[in-house]
């Protein structure tokens, strides 16, 4: 699905500062609302339960970014067996630019040899992160391998990866909210935002 110009309804803005001690944080634009996201998952979960009918599915969640979305994709999901699995990375960087070095902070707890394995991810931008963790997943024999994201900054890519099933594909602007952050805030806003 493509990002197309959605409404701000101003009433499900949660204000970051609403404690007078809170220090001044910009408050993200809108790009896409909780109820159109929360639309997309369920259209997500729904064709991943008919992919996967009759077999057991292992969601790995990328840490942090990627858990608001798994936690709601996976009561999207309708399958009779669905584990789940988290792996932690980080990038280096600065900010806003990713350097595309990339280190686990967490590795998965079971062995996914032989599984049928949908990697979780937030964000896919440069596509940096998912061409390493693919290629670590790989390594380790999974049955199948697919990967869903929730947004897509497709314009920004300098590997020739995609994920099987993408949410949104956005335009190239640092988001943040739906577990995105900047610089570890603004996770917590239901919504995607435009930081300025
Ligand atoms: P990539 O390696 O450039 O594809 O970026 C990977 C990671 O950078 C994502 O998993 C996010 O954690 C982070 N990232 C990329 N774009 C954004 C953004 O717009 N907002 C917040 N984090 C982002």
């Amino acid at each position: 699905m493509t990002y197309d110009n959605p409404s701000q309804p101003s009433s499900s803005i949660p204000n970051p500062d609403s404690s007078p001690a809170a220090p001044r944080k910009s408050q993200p634009e809108i790009l896409i609302p909780a109820d159109r996201i929360a639309a997309r998952i369920r259209e997500l979960g729904a064709e991943i339960s008919r992919d996967y009918h009759g077999r057991p599915l292992r969601l790995i969640g990328v840490l942090k970014g990627a858990w608001v979305f798994l936690a709601d994709l996976i009561r999207a999901i309708d399958l009779e067996e669905v584990t789940v699995d988290f792996l932690g990375v980080a990038t280096y960087g600065d900010g806003k630019q990713t350097s595309g070095e990339v280190r686990f902070t967490k590795d998965l707890d079971q062995s996914i040899e032989g599984s049928e394995v949908l990697l979780v991810e937030d964000i896919l931008d440069t596509g940096l992160t998912f061409d390493f963790i693919l290629s670590v997943l790989r390594n380790r024999k999974p049955k199948s391998l697919r990967a869903v994201t929730l947004f897509d900054k497709a314009s920004r890519r300098v590997r020739p990866v995609q994920a099987d099933y993408v949410g949104f594909t956005i335009p190239d602007e640092f988001v943040v909210g739906f577990g995105l952050d900047f610089a570890q805030n603004y996770r917590q806003l239901p919504y995607i935002g435009v930081l300025k």
